[in-house]
């Protein structure tokens, strides 16, 4: 490290892609893969995680997709639009072409072909225009298997469409085919409300659910500490302990403000409260336009007046004071509530209490109504 550009990239504060460095989630990531050595169709096979937006979903897809070419399986990585069961099979063709490097050109003529395949993982002419997703991962699957590979499908933006069913069939019916064949799948909170009724949302709520949280402040704090150091910043506890508590633990927020500690502390310098104040509020304006905002757009008035009022309470608010706040003629509590909850905005750490899932969302409603 050392010159201006591997400087700022250390920290990056955008969507989708892969963190210089991955922390946190050991156990998530372990549960995953030991479920990878377990057998062909056990459940945890097949996991769903969720979270909200920028709790580092697709940051943990790349992860296992790293983790799990490395444990000898071939990794398709798609997200659930309509041409996913083609994006899938080209996925495994080209990653998974490095292990067929050696394997000449069949000599045409010949029954090139008979089984599936011109070449390599190329399909051959007729498989190729017979042959629907399903047929075609079994032969891909067989082919992995010829030199000891896996196949591990990483679905993100969950949803249920079309496409979904069809590869949603189609595994079900590859691991009844005892096919080396494993799923990991990443969406919104609200990817399986129960409101949706449909053969996707069963095959999901089947999967093994990983519901993705915060990430620790302490292994957040350390991370600073070694990066802030690498690039010659210097930060006293006091500061290291803010940054670290100011994230709480929502790793967007620790790629923003890491950026910002960076972009704001000249080299050499101390990271100062002053430097801080400006950091916090750069990374707020950011967690508005990228989390606050795209959350609290789908939702109707009355649920934001719902959760204006949950603001306005601050804490832990229980349905009785909710109640109140909202007025006799207000809407009522419940059906709010558990859309609410499905949508990952909400949560209830015990019955009849509720507080907010979104780091700051409180904070940004409450200012909100006093602008
Ligand atoms: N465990 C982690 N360690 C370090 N950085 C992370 C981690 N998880 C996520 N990040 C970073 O946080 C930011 C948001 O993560 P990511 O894009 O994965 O969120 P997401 O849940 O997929 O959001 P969306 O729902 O909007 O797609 C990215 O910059 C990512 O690199
Ligand atoms: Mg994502």
């Amino acid at each position: 490290m050392g010159d201006q550009e591997s400087i700022h990239s250390l920290f990056q504060p955008t969507f989708g892609n892969r963190p210089v460095q991955y922390i946190g989630r050991d156990g998530v990531i372990e549960q995953f893969m030991e479920g990878l050595s377990e057998p062909v169709g056990s459940r945890n096979r097949c996991t769903l995680f969720l979270g909200q937006r920028g709790m580092g979903k697709t940051a943990l897809l790349l992860e296992l997709s790293d983790r799990a070419s490395n444990a000898g399986y071939v990794v398709a990585r798609v997200t659930a639009h309509e041409g996913m069961p083609k994006a899938i099979i080209e996925q495994f063709q080209l990653n998974g072409s490095q292990y067929f490097k050696d394997e000449k050109r069949k000599v045409s003529g010949m029954t090139a072909g008979v089984l599936g395949f011109s070449f390599g993982l190329t399909f051959s002419d007729a498989a190729e225009r017979q042959y629907g997703f399903r047929s075609k991962m079994s032969l891909l699957c067989d082919k992995l298997a010829e030199k000891g590979k896996g196949a591990l499908i990483l679905i993100d933006e969950v949803r249920t469409s079309s496409a979904m069913r069809e590869v949603a069939a189609a595994y079900q019916e590859l691991v009844g085919d005892r096919k080396n064949i494993a799923i990991a799948m990443a969406g919104l909170p609200h990817a399986v409300s129960s409101v949706l009724n449909d053969s996707v949302l069963t095959f999901l709520n089947r999967a093994t659910k990983v519901e993705l949280g915060t990430i620790s402040t302490h292994l957040i704090r350390a991370y600073y500490e070694r990066s802030f150091k690498t690039i010659g910043i210097k930060v006293s506890d006091e500061i290291l302990d803010r940054a670290a508590l100011d994230t709480r633990g929502f790793p967007y927020l620790m790629q923003l403000i890491g950026y910002y500690v960076i972009q704001y502390t000249p080299t050499g310098d101390a990271v100062t409260e002053a430097i801080m104040e400006k950091v916090e509020k750069a990374a707020m304006g950011d967690m508005e336009d990228n989390v606050f905002k795209p959350i609290l757009a789908p939702l109707s008035d009355n649920d934001k007046l719902f959760l204006k009022a949950m603001a306005r309470i601050g804490g832990t608010v229980t349905t009785a004071k909710l109640q109140a706040a909202l007025g006799e003629n207000g809407p009522a509590i419940q059906p709010y509530r558990k859309r609410l909850i499905e949508a990952g905005v909400i949560e209830a750490p015990r019955r009849g209490e509720l507080v907010f899932a979104v780091p700051y969302l409180s904070e940004y409603l409450l200012d909100e109504l006093n602008n």
